[in-house]
């Protein structure tokens, strides 16, 4: 059975004291709105992993971080170790955001590499995969997402990763794929797992991302392949985060 999970992603978003308010009233409504099963993260800026795991570690969401290094130490000078991330309690790191891809020129090897070392550190990495408005438009989806799920999650342990599919034409844009293109390319990206690790691959949480929305949240976590989101924009103020994760109720 795949629990949804539903991740608010700050990007370079929210200060401390909001945080801090964000999350005191998150967990007031996780504890007593909730009526549903649900694993609810928050990714927030680095420096604040270390209060608010603090603060909340008894909470009832999942703190994580944006990124990491793909080395465990060394002269990578502004980088994050996966072992410090592991030393701050860290629950879950994202890798290979669009933005990070596009402005960091994060590769898929990169991606692979900084995989095996999360989980190596106990971090559940969420994977980002997604294609460009151009490559969508030439119909190159199918082998854009394929050949990234193929690099991105080579040799790891799948049953510990999430997938999160994330066109890039559709973040931050309002443009959200349809719950129908969603759902075919989520699909895909199961069964491209399912060639790769047949055991696993019905197990394996994929998120979608991408414009999500208390609007769109309803039919999109209504697919079969849907297991959850990746929300920006709608994930910073608690009004808009608390429809997304009461969809169910
Ligand atoms: P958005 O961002 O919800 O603002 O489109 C999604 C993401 O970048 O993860």
């Amino acid at each position: 059975m795949r629990i949804p999970y539903i991740v608010g992603n700050w990007k370079m978003n929210i200060g401390f004291d909001e945080a801090y308010d964000f999350l005191e009233e998150l967990n007031k409504i996780y504890t007593t709105e909730m009526t549903h099963n649900i694993r609810v993260g928050i990714a927030l800026q680095a420096p604040l992993l270390v209060p608010m795991i603090a603060e909340f570690y008894d909470g009832n969401f999942l703190i994580g971080a944006q990124t990491c290094c793909d080395h465990l130490e060394g002269a990578y000078t502004g980088e994050i170790s996966p072992v410090i991330l592991a030393e701050c309690e860290t629950n879950f790191c994202i890798i290979g955001h669009s933005e990070r891809r596009q402005y960091y020129n994060e590769s898929d090897e990169a991606i692979n590499t900084k995989a095996k070392l999360l989980l190596e550190c106990g971090i559940e990495p969420i994977i980002c995969v997604g294609e460009t408005l151009e490559q969508f438009e030439n119909n190159q989806t199918k082998e854009v997402i394929e050949a990234q799920i193929e690099k991105c999650c080579k040799d790891i342990n799948i049953s510990e990763c999430v997938i999160a599919y994330e066109p890039v034409w559709a973040i931050g844009t309002g443009k959200s794929a349809t719950s129908k293109i969603a759902q075919e390319v989520c699909h895909l990206i199961r069964e491209k797992i399912r060639m790769m690790y047949p055991e696993d691959a019905d197990n394996v949480i994929i998120q979608y991302g991408g414009s999500v929305n208390s609007k769109n949240i309803k039919e999109l976590m209504a697919c079969e392949d849907i297991d959850g989101a990746l929300v920006g924009g709608a994930s910073l103020k608690i009004d808009s985060f608390k429809e997304l994760i009461k969809y169910g109720d």
